[in-house]
């Protein structure tokens, strides 16, 4: 397996000094091109700091990432979005729609900041969204739909270019069961047409559908299993 993803002895320090918090702590990951990875852990434990550094939102105190064999940690903030535009589909708990746009418009919002002509990305959105089954909600604003569709629409957006790595911050963490069923439905299939998953989680449920598990806890990497009761469906 191609090396995607390698972290190599990466501390996070917020607030040097007195008060300073180790939110990383030397942490060592590689992930490979298509894996399906969950990274669970407590709250505070470091999660989204990881998921910040993995997708390019941050950079790290020490160490180094290297992202498709090159060295990304010391970037500026304009190579940063570069290799997030290019490389990178986030999905956040919170939806983070814009509530004055419509399902397509949300979708095609990212696409206008990535120069793509108008018809492209017309053609994008609507691909991206039929393929989460929004057909009928094309038209609807953020607070026309329920909790289930906007998680829907925000995936919609993340894969509407068709990055390779997706990456999930506690997709399903406001949704309720039945839509929480669906979401990861979705996120597996994305998996499985090739692209490399990366799920934050505090959720048990939700780590054990992943098919490699990463424990974090007070900034480091507990433990890295494959999951044995991992299923394909
Ligand atoms: N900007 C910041 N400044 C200072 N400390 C921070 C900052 N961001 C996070 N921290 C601290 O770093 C630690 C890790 O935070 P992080 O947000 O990564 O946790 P998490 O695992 O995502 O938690 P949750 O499940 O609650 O989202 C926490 O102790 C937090 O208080
Ligand atoms: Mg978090």
């Amino acid at each position: 397996m191609k090396k995607l993803v390698e972290i190599k002895d990466v501390c996070k320090i917020y607030n040097p000094g007195e008060n300073e918090v180790r939110a990383l702590n030397h942490v060592n990951l590689t992930i490979g091109e298509g894996e399906l990875v969950a990274i669970i852990g407590q709250s505070g434990s470091g999660k989204s700091t990881l998921m910040n550094m993995l997708g390019c939102l941050d950079t790290p105190t020490s160490g180094k990432y290297f992202l498709h064999g090159h060295d990304v940690s010391h970037m500026t903030d304009d190579e940063q979005s570069d290799i997030r535009n290019r490389e990178i589909g986030f999905i956040f708990q919170g939806f983070n729609l814009i509530q004055s746009l419509t399902a397509m418009e949300n979708v095609e919002l990212p696409l206008i900041y990535r120069g793509v002509g108008k018809k492209e990305r017309e053609r994008l959105a609507d691909a991206a969204l039929n393929s989460v089954g929004l057909e009928k909600r094309k038209t609807h604003r953020p607070n026309e739909m329920s909790g289930g569709q906007q998680q829907r629409v925000a995936i919609a957006r993340a894969i509407a270019q068709a990055p390779p790595i997706l990456l999930a911050d506690e997709p399903t963490g406001n949704l309720d069961s039945a839509s929480s069923k669906e979401i990861m439905k979705i996120i597996k299939r994305l998996y499985a047409e090739g692209r490399t998953v990366i799920i934050i989680t505090h959720d048990p449920g939700i780590a054990a559908q992943a098919k490699r598990i990463i424990t974090i806890s007070d900034g480091m990497i507990q433990s890295d299993i494959i999951n044995p009761d991992y299923k394909e469906d």
